[in-house]
């Protein structure tokens, strides 16, 4: 039996009612953190709490809100004295807007105001927390920060911005909480939703072969990263961006 790597932490994971947040939420707790799983959906984030245990803790809220993620904080205080990991995770996370003539400033504001100042209000609101307790922040941006298909402006440039709100944070927060972002590529979600909606991914032979690790990625790959960089193997490491792709940013395609 392995040591639990985060024994008597407490964790604020945003978006953790299904996906890769519900993942993280499931191996912190294995790792022996008590964890607020904090999502808009609340039929989602019940049922994580319901299935994952007591180590687990719903709010129910949206990051976009001063108010929420005020709740969000002060529950996992209360709960445990102290906030010691929070990974902003939350996220619009469909990547396809209209194209650009049709895309409305509304909808632009939407993505920004949950992906992009989420972040923002959830660090904020918890960084005396962090600073008490030395503790780390864990931001989920995307391989498309860095690379893009066509119409996806919106999404694209909320992860832009989630990169460079944390080296700004990273720096700010210096030399108490350390911040990181993690860029995941293609992560099949599918069987981290909510019970009874669960089934297995429809991918294709080739989508697994474009990539050089042989397969898709699974909200598991992320989590095991962001236990490293909570950890206290990762006391050296702030303010760095770690793509986990299966390698597929690296691959050079050119038409045959
Ligand atoms: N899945 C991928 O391939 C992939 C790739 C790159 C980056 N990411 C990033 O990883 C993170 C998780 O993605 P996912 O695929 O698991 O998404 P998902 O849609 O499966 O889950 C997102 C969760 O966030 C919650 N959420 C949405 N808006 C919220 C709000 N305003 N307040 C609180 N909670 C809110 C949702 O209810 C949901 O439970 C996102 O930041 C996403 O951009 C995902």
């Amino acid at each position: 039996m392995t040591a639990e790597r985060l024994a008597g932490r407490t964790a604020l994971v945003t978006g953790a009612g299904m996906g890769i947040g519900r993942a993280i939420a499931a191996r912190f707790r294995d790792e022996g953190a008590r964890v607020v799983a904090f999502d808009v959906d609340r039929a989602a984030v019940e049922d994580a709490v319901d299935e994952l245990g007591d180590r687990l803790h719903a709010v129910v809220g949206s990051v976009a809100s001063e108010p929420d993620v005020a709740r969000a904080v002060d529950a996992a205080v209360a709960w445990t004295g102290a906030l010691d990991i929070v990974v902003n995770n939350a996220a619009i996370a469909r990547a396809e807007n209209p194209p650009l003539e049709q895309l409305s400033l509304t909808e632009w504001q939407r993505v920004l105001d949950v992906n992009l100042t989420g972040t923002f209000l959830v660090a904020r609101a918890a960084a005396p927390h962090l600073r008490i307790a030395r503790g780390a922040m864990i931001n989920l941006t995307s391989t498309r920060a860095f690379m893009s298909e066509p119409d996806t402006e919106a999404y694209t440039t909320t992860k832009g911005g989630v990169v460079a709100l944390t080296h700004a944070l990273a720096n700010s927060l210096a030399p108490d909480v350390r911040v990181n972002a993690i860029a995941p590529g293609w992560i099949a979600t599918d069987a981290w939703k909510p019970r009874g909606q669960r089934h297995p991914p429809e991918l294709r032979p080739i989508d697994h072969a474009q990539h050089p690790a042989g397969r898709v990625g699974r909200p598991e790959d992320v989590a095991g990263l962001a236990v490293y960089l909570a950890s206290s193997d990762a006391t050296f490491v702030t303010g760095q961006v770690f793509v986990i792709d299966g390698g597929m940013t690296t691959r050079m395609i050119y038409a045959p």
